[in-house]
């Protein structure tokens, strides 16, 4: 049977929290990947832990969203970290720095898969307005969905709301976040789904932060793997 795919989002400064969640999310009953950004590849000594994990699925989410060349030089400058499986790039960043990163990516010997965030899930439709669109999300979505296909990206990370649509357009890897356990509070979260529900609008894998990594991690392991079922 294949087990639902779930990058826990390791949303900390600290090493030793960083040992303490792949500790207490280890189970045969999920597959588990571990996803790393800003705040802790940032962070002193992140990058080169990172670096060192091994035997497990390495998300860095980096949301690349730069000009081609300095997008192209930034992957480059990461070639020493060979146990990356996937990396993120924003859809912001354009065509032109999609293409050259993805070009770059498959010619490179390397096993990093693209993945295109898209509108970020701390988006309603009313903050949308405020950085200048005048479109509601879902027909921005729908135009970053095809720039990822057109363009070769490997998946894409889409909020749950917008799964059923992009789901007809590209046919790779899509990864939603912006997940809740049933109860758990939505923080700075505006397009929230349910892991079941995610994964039977067309998830192919899951992020989650919050709902495991605060409080009792194992129990909400175990609150997650009930709730899938
Ligand atoms: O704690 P929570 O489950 O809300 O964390 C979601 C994680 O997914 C964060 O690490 C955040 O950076 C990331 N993310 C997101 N929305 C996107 C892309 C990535 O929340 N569109």
């Amino acid at each position: 049977m294949i087990k639902p795919k779930i990058f826990i989002a390791c949303d900390t400064n600290k090493i030793s929290e960083v040992k303490r969640i792949i500790n207490l999310t280890r189970t045969n009953k999920l597959d588990i990947g571990y996803k790393f950004g800003l705040e802790f590849f940032y962070s002193k000594n992140g990058r080169k832990f990172i670096s060192k994990i091994k035997k497990k699925k390495i998300f860095l989410d980096l949301k690349l969203n730069d000009i081609p060349a300095t997008c192209v030089a930034a992957v480059k400058s990461l070639r020493d970290i060979k146990n990356i499986n996937y990396l993120t790039l924003h859809a912001n960043a354009g065509e032109e720095t999609i293409k050259a990163v993805v070009k770059f990516v498959k010619k490179s010997n390397t096993k990093i898969r693209i993945l295109l965030v898209t509108v970020l899930t701390s988006i309603s439709n009313s903050s949308i307005k405020k950085i200048g669109h005048t479109k509601p999300i879902i027909d921005l979505v729908k135009k970053q969905a095809l720039l990822a296909k057109s363009s070769g990206c490997h998946g894409i990370v889409c909020a749950g709301s917008d799964l059923k649509s992009i789901k007809k357009i590209f046919k790779g890897e899509i990864i939603t976040p912006g997940i809740r356990l049933k109860g758990d509070s939505f923080g700075d979260q505006k397009r929230v789904m349910g892991p079941k529900e995610s994964f039977k609008n067309g998830s192919t894998a899951l992020v989650m932060g919050r709902s495991i990594i605060k409080g009792n991690i194992q129990n909400n392991i175990s609150k997650l793997i009930k709730e899938l079922n």
